[in-house]
């Protein structure tokens, strides 16, 4: 029988909401949770989640006290708390900065993802800006440039905040960008993510094809 006495508010499609999957997996944490599924969009916000959540984002999570915690930072940082294993977000110290920071360029990158995603899925074609489509694409290339020249000996240390979100990242890139083909010109993070999307933890939270 289940013992969880939370609820994520979840799309097995968001990478945010993989992220925070991937951190229970990670600190034995699975069976607190009961997901909630949901669809919001930006024009269409999923009605229960706003009556938690104003802004209407996932992933959400309702305490067993009624609370809720948004965003995924937050709540990556309350599952952090929660277990007692080695910290997946490192408590002081500069590795604290810099852990969150690469998180932050995988988050920038799922952000862009996820706003090319809805302008071409969702808005009729003649109504796409491709200046914007492109500036959007520029800043992952770019996020991903860094990855493989500046940080590509640090993810391959723990599977932790930095590590997790990055493998997050690139998995949504392969999920809804296929045709960006990001492998070819990242090599380096290809192979490393060769090897950390074979993780049960990234495995077991895939999307749907
Ligand atoms: C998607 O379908 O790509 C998606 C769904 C929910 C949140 C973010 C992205």
């Amino acid at each position: 029988m289940s013992t969880s006495s939370m609820t994520l508010f979840h799309n097995p499609a968001s990478p945010f909401v993989r992220k925070v999957r991937v951190l229970l997996h990670e600190t034995g944490q699975l069976d607190r949770v009961t997901l909630h599924a949901c669809v919001p969009t930006p024009v269409k916000p999923d009605a229960e989640v706003i009556q938690d959540n104003p802004l209407g984002k996932i992933p959400a999570l309702r305490l067993a006290d009624g609370n809720v915690l948004h965003d995924s930072r937050v709540i990556l940082d309350y599952f952090d708390y929660q277990h007692t294993g080695t910290p997946l977000i490192p408590r002081n110290g500069p590795a604290r900065w810099r852990r969150l920071t690469l998180a932050s360029t995988a988050d920038g990158i799922m952000d862009a993802a996820v706003l090319v995603r809805y302008e071409t899925a969702m808005r009729p074609e003649e109504k796409h800006w491709d200046l914007w489509l492109e500036g959007q694409r520029d800043k992952i290339r770019r996020a991903l440039d860094m990855l493989e020249q500046d940080a590509i000996t640090e993810l391959a240390g723990p599977f932790d905040v930095a590590a997790i979100s990055v493998a997050c990242a690139l998995a949504y890139l392969d999920f809804r960008h296929p045709g960006m083909q990001w492998r070819s010109s990242h090599p380096k993070l290809a192979a490393w993510y060769a090897e950390v999307s074979q993780r049960p933890s990234m495995l077991q939270t895939q999307p749907p094809a």
